[in-house]
């Protein structure tokens, strides 16, 4: 099957630190995807450079068989970044905000339809923020503000997805909301790219996992991948040479 998501010997570069080395993964049409890494590790910089946002040094990123521009251009690429990029200040509301993601299917003079109304609410109501439709963008927690970001990415109706440590400042009834949607997307057939740093819950959410420290440590089966002496080396703690691939070779 064709990858939804192939990135091959990718290096990334900013001045002088090597943020990425030759990083190889394939994401498969309907598969959830696991990104474990130490601070620093490249996680974030492997996301924009899916999504064509940081120049690549080496190698080549294809997303649904084209660039990572043609995806975004055609919607079909939907990510919930770390740090947001909503200007808090903006006097626009959270319905406005996760309107955003239907602009590729409204054309140039973004008059939203029935049909993205009906998107908006569908969205909210899946990341359960309903009633904080109509508030200001800025007036948000931060875990209410990532699950407006979801929101986003859902009304999109994005098929490969990248979720750039979605979990992080969400409280534990959210991202059992938050991971069921999840489930439920993979389910019909999208594509996820999910970095977390907690470990606990995602073996439940992705069958497969990488393992990265700028390059690619370990990769398959998500219990294979996360044993000790992995996250030791990923976290480290180890020494390089003792990593162990799990059986799901890319
Ligand atoms: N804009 C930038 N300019 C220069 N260096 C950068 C920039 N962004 C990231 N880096 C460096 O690139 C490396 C990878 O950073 P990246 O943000 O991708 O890591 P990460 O795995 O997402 O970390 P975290 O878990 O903290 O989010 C780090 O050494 C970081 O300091
Ligand atoms: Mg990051």
């Amino acid at each position: 099957m064709t990858p939804a998501l192939q990135v091959r010997g990718l290096t990334v570069r900013y001045r002088e630190v090597l943020a990425l080395d030759d990083v190889h993964l394939a994401v498969a049409p309907g598969e959830a995807c696991g990104l474990v890494g130490m601070n620093g590790s490249g996680k974030s910089t492997l996301f924009r450079a899916v999504l064509g946002l940081v120049p690549t040094s080496r190698g080549d990123v294809e997303v649904l068989g084209g660039s990572p521009q043609h995806a975004r251009a055609r919607g079909e690429v939907g990510y919930v970044p770390q740090t947001d990029d909503v200007d808090r200040d903006f006097p626009v509301s959270v319905a406005d905000v996760v309107l955003m993601g239907r602009y590729h299917l409204m054309g140039w003079r973004r008059r939203p339809r029935a049909a993205d109304h009906a998107a908006v609410e569908a969205a909210l109501d899946r990341v359960r923020l309903t009633e904080l439709a109509g508030r200001q963008i800025g007036r948000l927690s931060g875990g209410q503000r990532q699950r407006v970001l979801l929101a986003r990415a859902l009304a999109q109706q994005a098929r490969v997805l990248l979720l750039d440590e979605p979990f992080t400042g969400v409280d534990a009834a959210s991202e059992a909301a938050v991971s069921s949607v999840l489930r439920e997307l993979v389910a019909d057939g999208c594509s996820v790219l999910l970095s977390t740093h907690d470990l606990a819950t995602l073996p439940d959410l992705c069958e497969r996992s990488v393992l990265l420290h700028r390059r690619v440590l370990a990769e398959g089966p998500t219990a294979q991948v996360l044993t000790p002496e992995n996250l030791a080396l990923a976290f480290g703690l180890g020494t390089p040479g003792s990593a162990r691939r799990g059986t799901g070779a890319r």
